[in-house]
């Protein structure tokens, strides 16, 4: 699984860092590190939304430091 966090200049200025360290500290934790590969990406495009993120080939918004562990419990930990 590919988890791409918007580090466009919107993304960026609501806090594409604490979501990306979010995830990383997140994929540590469970020791997923092996099937999910963490990246930055280019603005994906819903910049008024952000942070935006990419699972795969789904869009997520909304992301933010605070919610980032529930949406990590809800789309990523399942399905690794
Ligand atoms: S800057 Fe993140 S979606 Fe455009």
């Amino acid at each position: 699984m590919r988890i791409s966090v918007c580090v466009g200049s919107s993304c960026h200025l609501k806090g594409s860092y604490d979501v990306i360290m979010g995830f990383k500290k997140l994929i540590e934790e469970h020791g997923v590190g092996d099937k999910v590969d963490l990246e930055a990406s280019f603005c994906l495009g819903h910049c008024a939304e952000g942070v935006t993120i990419k699972i795969d080939d789904e869009i997520i918004t909304g992301l933010t430091g605070q919610n980032v562990r529930k949406v990590f419990e809800e789309r990523v930990l399942p399905e690794v």
